[in-house]
């Protein structure tokens, strides 16, 4: 698929926001999905790359929001409005949203913001109630802190830290959700039926591990955005998989491009 970028802008000393307009795309993604991009007709991209569906705001255009680590982020930042990426998508499960949920906290670590935009927006636009809607976000440094922005005008509780002390509390982002669910909302988790709770998780895997520890200790049910290296995106290169319990194997493995990338933190074998 063709998509025509509309903007591409830095955001921070890393990281760029680029608006593609592809309204097949908007009309089917949902909050956790990915799309595999190319530059068109560049030769030495024979791979798509993975990134998270950032942002919907209207009906025929989303954002991606990516940090330059390598050759092809590093070409996709060099882009200008006119230009255009070949897109696959929107690809894998995304988040669940259950009807009856009531309060949801929202972690991610670093890059792993791009993909909690679209949920947070999703999830304020249903019945949620923003007092209910907590987004915890670290990063090692300030400048490596995104969306709290783009949350803050959405009402949302927001949550920082950093490695350096630079922004918010110093220290990891699962130490401020063990604070939150133990002390800052004990109270109203006391009067909310446990099922009725849910922690969404993006960043990288160590970071999952220990916000999935955290959801079985308070018997919160927890879905993770797993990271891996992908080529296909679709399910058939078999390069993306990840072990997960099996009740009569004890283990066997599913693929994060189209089994996941969300998974119920319970599932996964680390
Ligand atoms: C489902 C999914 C969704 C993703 N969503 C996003 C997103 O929304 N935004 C985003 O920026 N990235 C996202 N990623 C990661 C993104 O796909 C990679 O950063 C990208 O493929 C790197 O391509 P490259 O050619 O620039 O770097 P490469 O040449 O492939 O890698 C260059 C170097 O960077 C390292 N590297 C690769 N990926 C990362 C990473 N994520 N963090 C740190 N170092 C890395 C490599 O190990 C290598 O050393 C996602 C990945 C997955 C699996
Ligand atoms: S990336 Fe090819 S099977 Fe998942």
């Amino acid at each position: 698929m063709n998509a025509k970028i509309i903007s591409n802008r830095r955001v921070s000393p890393t990281c760029w926001e680029m608006n593609l307009s592809c309204p097949e795309i908007t009309r089917e993604a949902k909050p956790g999905q990915f799309v595999m991009a190319r530059i068109k007709n560049d030769v030495d991209a024979f791979l798509r790359r993975p990134f998270s569906i950032h942002d919907i705001k209207d009906p025929s255009s989303f954002y991606l929001l990516y940090k330059v680590v390598g050759k092809r982020t590093e070409a996709m930042a060099g882009l200008k409005k006119g230009d255009s990426l070949d897109i696959l998508g929107p690809l894998g499960n995304g988040f669940t949203i259950d009807a009856d949920l009531e309060l949801a906290v929202l972690v991610s670590g670093g890059i792993g913001a791009a993909p909690m935009l679209f949920l947070l927006r999703s999830l304020v636009k249903g019945k949620l109630k923003p007092k209910n809607l907590y987004f915890l976000t670290g990063a090692k440094t300030k400048d490596e802190i995104l969306c709290t922005q783009a949350a803050h005008r959405l009402g949302v509780q927001i949550f920082i830290t950093t490695e350096d002390g630079s922004l918010g509390k110093k220290g990891m982002i699962n130490e401020e959700l063990d604070r939150l669910l133990e002390k800052t909302i004990k109270d109203k988790l006391d009067k909310i039926e446990k099922n009725k709770v849910s922690i969404f998780a993006s960043g990288p895997n160590p970071l999952l591990r220990e916000v999935s520890l955290i959801g079985e200790v308070f018997e919160v049910s927890c879905q993770i955005s797993l990271e891996a290296n992908m080529a296909c995106g679709f399910g058939v290169c078999l390069g993306c998989a990840v072990k997960v319990k099996a009740d009569h194997l004890g283990f066997k493995y599913k693929k994060v491009c189209s089994d996941g990338p969300v998974f119920d933190s319970q599932e996964i074998i680390w």
